[in-house]
């Protein structure tokens, strides 16, 4: 007897669900966030708010502990764009922050996001999380295609995608609100046939 279809042959079957927590190499993990988390990961916040803030639209709602507690728990509420978080943590300490911004399962795709303390920025850190976390996409969730989208002048966020062998597809006018103007975004792309092949031999 043949082996029953799963997701995504059959789209009435179960979907794949995101791991909870995955290794990237001896001593680099990432892990869903649990509220006792939150102060600690608020704390990171607060020691890099001036160098997040350049890039990211969101520092100016996270002021408290508590903000980071109500954060960590409306992830297990289910959302409209399927937005995973995961917390970087490298030798038990979290450094920062990965996350799948949106989820398209209709088309297979998936959007990531992240940013590093200034302090552990310049090792690898992202490269790597990113990497483990589009084989899992790939791979156990049967992903199709992955998506990441810097600020055209943000060069060593599309210095990842591009170490990542991603493609450059185009530029978005416009793309996001920061506090008082607006960026344009580089979008790059990779396809998990790309992937594979680059990457898995
Ligand atoms: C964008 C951001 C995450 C990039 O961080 P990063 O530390 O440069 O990225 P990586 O973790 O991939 O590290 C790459 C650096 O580590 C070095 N490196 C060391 N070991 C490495 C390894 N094994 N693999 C890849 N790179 C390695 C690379 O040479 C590179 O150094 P360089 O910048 O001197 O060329 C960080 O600048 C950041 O958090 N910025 C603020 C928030 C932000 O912009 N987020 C993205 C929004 S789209």
């Amino acid at each position: 007897m043949s082996e029953p279809m799963g997701w995504p042959e059959d789209p009435d079957a179960p979907r794949p669900e995101p791991a909870k927590s995955l290794l990237v190499e001896e001593g680099l993990e990432i892990s869903v966030p649990m509220e006792g988390d939150a102060l600690e990961l608020f704390n990171l916040v607060d020691e890099n708010r001036a160098y997040l803030r350049e890039w990211l639209p969101w520092l100016d709602d996270v002021n408290s502990v508590d903000d980071e507690v109500a954060m960590i728990r409306s992830l297990s509420e289910p959302n409209p764009d399927d937005f995973r978080f995961y917390l970087i943590r490298q030798s038990g300490e979290i450094v920062g922050v990965i996350s799948m911004n949106w989820v398209d399962y209709h088309n297979r795709s998936f959007g990531l996001g992240y940013w590093v303390s200034q302090s552990s920025a310049g090792r690898g850190i992202i490269t790597k999380a990113c990497s483990r976390l589009m084989d899992h996409c790939f791979d156990d969730l049967k992903l199709h295609r992955s998506v990441i989208e810097a600020a055209v002048e943000n060069y060593p966020s599309r210095a990842i995608a591009e170490r990542l062998g991603m493609r450059l597809e185009g530029i978005s006018k416009d793309r996001e609100w920061l506090y008082d103007h607006f960026t344009d975004s580089s979008l790059y792309a990779i396809t998990a046939p790309e992937w594979k092949s680059r990457h898995q031999g």
